[in-house]
């Protein structure tokens, strides 16, 4: 009997054939997903990264609230056209601490992964108020009421929690400074000491422009102005020996 009419047999037998595809699949996926388990991470770590700040984390709630990843990507693919419009190529260590990640499938408009420092607060109020009185061919929605809208968090703390039990490493002193940062990163004037320490690099000021209350605008901002700024990429590919 030829190879082939071996085949015939598992083919006129629906039973011997759904049991043989079983096997095909689970070797195939043994062979992919148990090596995981075995490494010691599965994600490089990378210097710089820490957990978003208090401010940050309800800007990051805002931003998956009004839906801009619908139009907007946050991972830089490895093409040269990419990294030249918009800096180095995403790591998966820069996602690492977001439940869920924001790499997006859609770019009606630019990747935002590294918009941070790249423009002015008052250009993203702007913006974010009229897209086209930056940009007049912009067909992004308006967000103006963003700037009249007070954050509305009574304990952020419990926010913090609930990211640490999904393995962000939030500590206890960040837990329990979490209001007070919250606070003090939309104020120019405040101690930002332990802010700082707390969580390094971080942007502090009145960024809607308006000192009266801190508003969603202002936590929107904090968490744009962060992205992307957080790993030093000349440090990381010398010490990957890229350069
Ligand atoms: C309907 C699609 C759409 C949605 C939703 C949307 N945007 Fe946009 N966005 C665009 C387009 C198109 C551009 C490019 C034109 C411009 O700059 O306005 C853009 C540009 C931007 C830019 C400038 C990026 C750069 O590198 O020049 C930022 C920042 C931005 N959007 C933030 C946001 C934020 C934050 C949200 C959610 C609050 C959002 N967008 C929602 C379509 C969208």
């Amino acid at each position: 009997m030829g190879l082939m009419d071996k085949h015939a047999i598992i083919e006129k037998n629906a039973t011997l054939l759904l049991v043989g595809s079983l096997l095909v699949v689970t070797v195939g996926g043994i062979v992919e997903i148990a090596p995981l388990f075995y490494l010691d991470n599965t994600i490089e770590k990378v210097e710089g990264m820490r957990p978003y700040s208090p401010l940050e984390l309800v800007g990051r709630n805002i931003y998956m609230r009004e839906g801009c990843f619908l139009c907007h990507s946050q991972m830089i693919r490895p093409f040269r056209d990419e990294v030249e419009r918009y800096g180095h190529y995403s790591l998966a260590a820069e996602s690492m601490y977001d439940h869920p990640f924001q790499w997006g499938s859609k770019r009606t408009g630019p990747d935002l992964a590294r918009v941070g420092d790249r423009y002015s607060n008052a250009w993203h109020v702007a913006h974010l108020t009229d897209p086209r009185s930056v940009v007049s061919e912009s067909i992004m929605p308006s967000y103006g009421f963003l700037k009249d809208t007070p954050i509305d968090v009574k304990d952020f703390s419990t926010h913090l929690v609930a990211n640490r039990r999904v393995a962000v490493p939030y500590t206890d002193d960040m837990i329990a400074h979490a209001n007070a940062d919250l606070a003090a990163q939309a104020d120019p004037n405040a101690d930002t000491s332990g802010l700082e320490a707390r969580y390094p690099k971080v942007k502090i000021g009145d960024f809607d422009g308006n000192p009266q209350q801190v508003t969603e605008m202002d936590a929107l901002l904090a968490y744009l102005q962060m992205l992307g700024t957080l790993v030093d990429f000349k440090n990381y590919d010398e010490a990957a020996g890229y350069r």
